[in-house]
């Protein structure tokens, strides 16, 4: 074995990366639950992966036979009910994972010095993903499927001059249509998942090179033993690699009990009028986007006027990017902050979930008012943090962990 290993080394680093990346790579020793989904995140992304080469095989991406061909693999195809569900759940797991991921990030401030990069590459993931799902989405071809397609490539319209044209560009036809359903096919599987895996690749080699943050937002990098060793640190493998699998069990455990107990989850996993075939003559009575999208749908329908509405929508996911830039406090976690970060949070997250709910609901004149409160407080969560993160007062981090 060691004489394959060093054949193998004098061609290709294996031990060196194994190393810098696994067996010697340290982290901090005091990880909790919320860091078990990045490890996570990447289990789906294989999932969505191998179920989706498997969905594929079977899947006729074209108007007159892509929903029926979803029913052939439903019914016939020897456990496509199986890979149809893992990919379907999937999809939401993904984002619900995501979500958890990132409300980690803000909670601990690893957005910060010198972890920017890792956010901004983070963010692109995010982008990537949401195009992902939203193409994907169009595949079953069901009046959801169409519908939801048609109501959002219609919001570039919105922008003046080149809109309707772009709107045109992006369907390929005057109406969402099988060329449509054709080039969203084209970049579900082959341009968007291959963005998606070299991004994750970056985000992954970008947190080695300044290596990760933890609950408290102690550097562990400056506490070291003489052989140049972290002091609060320990070798991701074996440490970290056995921790996640715990996680990965938990998570296959609430994972497989909704694949093959409620994989519609009431209608929020897959949608009920997605049963039905794509009627372009027949619009639906409520056209609601997936539930990962409903925060930033309500954002859209608070605004009455349709541009400014596109704008908010956008500057609601631009305005992450500069995160870094917005949060001058001292310290990085939660724990050391003071009173106006932690209520802006909280405030922040209330809004970002109600938003969620409102976007799924009809609106009527009091919701309406209510996404609006929760798009001020959404807004007022950034454009306020330079002001809150630089008044309050900090506690001081200590130098170790575990010395608190
Ligand atoms: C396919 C999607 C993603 C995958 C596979 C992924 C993977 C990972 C992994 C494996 C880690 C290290 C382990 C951990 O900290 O949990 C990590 C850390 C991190 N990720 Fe992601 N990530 C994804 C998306 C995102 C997104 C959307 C954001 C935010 C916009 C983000 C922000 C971060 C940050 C800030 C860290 C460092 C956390 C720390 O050190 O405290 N990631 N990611």
């Amino acid at each position: 074995m060691s004489k394959l290993m060093d054949w193998i080394d004098a061609r290709f680093p294996a031990t060196h990366l194994w190393e810098n990346h696994l067996g010697r790579y340290y982290v901090p020793k005091n990880f909790n639950v919320l860091y078990f989904f990045g490890s996570l995140a990447l289990l789906i992304l294989l999932n969505q992966i191998v179920t989706g080469i498997w969905l594929a095989m079977s899947f006729e991406p074209s108007a007159e036979g892509a929903f029926a061909s979803v029913e052939y693999i439903m019914r016939d195809v020897e456990f496509g009910w199986l890979i149809r569900y893992l990919h379907s759940t999937g999809a939401s797991a993904f984002f619900i994972v995501l979500y958890l991921h990132m409300f980690r990030g803000l909670l601990y401030g690893s957005y910060q010095k010198p972890r920017e990069l890792v956010w901004i590459f983070g963010m692109l993931i995010y982008l990537v993903v949401m195009a992902e799902a939203f193409m994907g989405y169009l595949l079953p071809w069901g009046q959801m499927s169409y519908w939801g397609a048609q109501v959002i490539i219609s919001l570039f319209s919105a922008i003046p001059f080149i809109g309707d044209d772009l709107a045109q560009w992006i369907r390929g036809d005057y109406l969402v249509s099988g060329i449509t359903l054709n080039r969203f096919f084209a970049l579900h599987v082959i341009a968007l998942p291959l963005i998606l895996v070299g991004l994750v690749a970056l985000h992954v080699v970008a947190l080695h090179e300044v290596g990760a943050n933890n609950p408290l937002g102690v550097d562990i990098k400056k506490a070291r033993d003489e052989s140049g060793r972290p002091l609060d640190g320990i070798p991701f493998h074996p440490y970290y690699t056995v921790k996640d699998i715990v996680g990965v069990v938990v998570f296959l455990f609430i994972f497989c009990t909704v694949v093959f107990f409620f994989p519609e989850m009431g209608g929020y996993f897959l949608e009920r009028s997605n049963f039905e075939v794509a009627n372009p003559l027949k619009t639906p009575e409520h056209i609601t986007p997936a539930w990962y999208f409903t925060p930033f749908y309500a954002i859209l329908r608070a605004v009455p006027d349709k541009l400014l509405g596109v704008m908010a929508m956008g500057a609601s996911i631009a305005v992450l990017f500069i995160l870094p830039w917005l949060d001058r406090s001292p310290v990085k976690s939660m724990h050391y902050k003071g009173w106006g970060s932690r209520v802006a949070l909280l405030v922040f997250c209330l809004s970002f979930i109600s938003l969620g709910v409102l976007g799924v609901l009809s609106p009527t004149p009091e919701r309406i008012l209510l996404s609006r409160i929760c798009t001020v407080a959404y807004f007022a969560f950034f454009i306020l943090m330079p002001f809150y993160t630089r008044m309050e007062r900090t506690r001081a981090v200590p130098q170790r962990v575990g010395s608190r």
